[in-house]
């Protein structure tokens, strides 16, 4: 496309005549996951006339994105179940037949898991692509005739350089009927977990990197049907890969910044939310993501910033790759700091007193626990013998027991005087939290769902052992809810001693 400017409406309106032609009917997307269920779903009610089939290897996961019950999709996403249950079986179909639907498919999603690799070189940092690159041959055997391959996996710098790679190395020569052909797109994905389908449905932008037009009006084309032009943005392939990593790496980097600012608001007498106000109200800052919470989770800040890092180093850039790497070790100092913090609180012991978790996700509104700031948060106290009755809307307990490698102990749900007996690094789910704070000597809120920040906080502070400690790690029980009830608060950042 030369000199001119890709995001130009007049060029862009005359690309789209000019390839009108390329009209996708058919898409399968590869992993039925956080990104490809909820992404296929909103493609699928945008764009009726479009067939979409999102396809797993994890048949258990498929089944339940079939269930009849629609409270047992394997993801939870205000607003998914409703569009699931208008567009499934009429134009939108979860499936494990992969060879197929990659065969009937005129466009290909590759939506799979990209983790950081565990073992081998860049082991710790790099991201393990076997998945992707299982993808790439697969759709290199079994796709038929021209197909576009997009990759919606936030995927390292250069990557589609493999993907091409793998896709020309196992086409047929000699059989002309039997010739195949690929483009391959980058179309990173922006949405944000508990919101996603708002973010699906109004973008801030789309970002499609390619090097061919014509591949890429038919998916900008696709996205035209509810996302206006102005927010599509045409890059080259490699910007686009990159800008992924690096808008992950800077919306962390504002979460360290803000944690680091709240560590020091507590021991100077400051209050992180007033600095963030002062701060945020500078059109250049902005006021987003400035939330002084437990540390950040989920399953893509650190593993991408992790892959910034080796990038950088691989490129012989050490400094840059150090820069990157202060905002994952402060997060995982912060998230400690919090545990030390409580345990000192409670006199410098929490072995054998029963402490009330509130909140295993991420974040509200999902139940992914992936990287949760609860998992080191509850390990930590674990270690140290408490005894954790662990609360969440929507995490279940089998998630709960892989994260902390230990099993649930439901009998201490019953126990009366657990101090007395041996249950020191134990824990168990509740569901009924007044009546589970009983004998407690803390409580700490860990994620920020909405019925936190209502609870009767007169009935709970009855049923505390006193003294007793509240700690709010996300900044959401109101403090006039807390004031008189003989208990002790804290809360993130806070260095005021006005409290009450
Ligand atoms: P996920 O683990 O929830 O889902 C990936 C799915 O891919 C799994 O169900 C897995 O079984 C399946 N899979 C792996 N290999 C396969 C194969 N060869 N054939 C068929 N299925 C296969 O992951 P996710 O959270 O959806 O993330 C996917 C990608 O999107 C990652 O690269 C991630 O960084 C990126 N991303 C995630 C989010 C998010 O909010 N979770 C947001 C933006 C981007
Ligand atoms: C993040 C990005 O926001 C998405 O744009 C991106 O697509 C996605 O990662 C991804 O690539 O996976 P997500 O991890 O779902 O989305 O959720 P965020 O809202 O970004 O929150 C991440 C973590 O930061 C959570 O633990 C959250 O509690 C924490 N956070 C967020 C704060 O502590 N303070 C804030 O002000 C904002």
């Amino acid at each position: 496309m030369g000199e001119l400017n890709r995001n130009d409406p007049a060029l862009i309106n005359l690309e789209s005549q000019q390839f009108m032609n390329i009209t996708i009917k058919n898409i399968c997307c590869i992993g039925a996951g956080y990104v490809g269920g909820p992404t296929m779903s909103v493609i699928a009610d945008k764009c009726p006339d479009i067939l979409v089939n999102v396809v797993d290897v994890n048949k258990e996961r498929i089944e339940l994105w079939n269930s009849a019950d629609l409270d047992k999709l394997p993801i939870y996403e205000p607003g998914l179940k409703e569009i699931i249950n208008k567009r499934r079986g009429v134009n939108l179909y979860f499936s494990y037949e992969v060879e197929d639907k990659i065969a009937e498919a005129d466009m290909i999603f590759i939506s799979v898991n990209t983790p950081t690799k565990k073992k081998g070189f860049g082991a710790g940092q790099a991201s393990d692509l076997k998945w992707v690159e299982r993808c790439a041959r697969q759709v290199g055997k079994f796709a038929k005739g021209h197909t576009i391959v997009v990759e919606k996996s936030t995927l390292p710098v250069k990557t589609a350089e493999v993907i091409k790679k793998i896709l020309q190395a196992v086409q047929p020569t000699k059989n002309y009927q039997k010739k195949k052909s690929f483009n391959v797109l980058s179309n990173p994905e922006f949405l944000s977990e508990g919101t996603a389908i708002k973010d699906l449905e109004f973008p801030d932008r789309v970002l499609i990197g390619g090097e061919d037009t014509k591949s890429i009006m038919a998916l900008n084309n696709i996205y035209r049907n509810w996302v206006p032009q102005t927010k599509i943005i045409h890059t080259n392939i490699w910007s686009s890969e990159l800008a992924k990593l690096t808008a992950n790496a800077f919306l962390a980097q504002r979460i360290s910044s803000i944690n680091a600012i709240g560590a020091l608001c507590e021991a100077t007498g400051a209050d992180v939310r007033e600095v963030s106000r002062a701060i945020g109200s500078d059109n250049r800052i902005g006021s987003k993501f400035l939330d002084s919470g437990p540390g950040f989770g989920g399953s893509c800040f650190k593993k991408d910033i992790l892959n910034l890092v080796y990038l950088s180093n691989y490129f012989g850039l050490p400094e840059v790759a150090n820069f990157w790497e202060q905002i994952v070790k402060l997060n995982s100092w912060h998230q400690h700091r919090i545990s030390e913090l409580v345990i000192k609180k409670l006199f410098g012991t929490v072995s054998g007193k029963k402490i009330c978790i509130l909140g295993f996700a991420f974040k509200a509104n999902t139940n992914d626990t992936r990287e949760s700031a609860a998992i080191n948060i509850c390990n930590d106290l674990i270690a140290e013998g408490a005894i954790l009755f662990i609360h969440d809307p929507k995490v279940e307990s089998k998630q709960i027991e892989i994260d902390l490698g230990k099993k649930e102990n439901k009998e201490i749900k019953d126990i009366k005087n657990l101090n007395a007996g041996n249950y020191e690094g134990n824990w168990c789910l509740i569901k009924n939290i007044i009546a589970s704070c009983d004998g407690a000597d803390a409580i700490i809120v860990l994620t920020e769902w909405d019925e936190y920040s209502k609870l009767d906080w007169f009935e709970i502070s009855k049923n505390l052992r006193k003294p007793a400690w509240v700690f709010d790690a996300r900044s959401i029980i109101p403090i006039k809810k807390i004031k008189n009830l003989n208990l002790n608060f804290w809360r993130i950042g806070d260095g005021s001693d006005n409290k009450f």
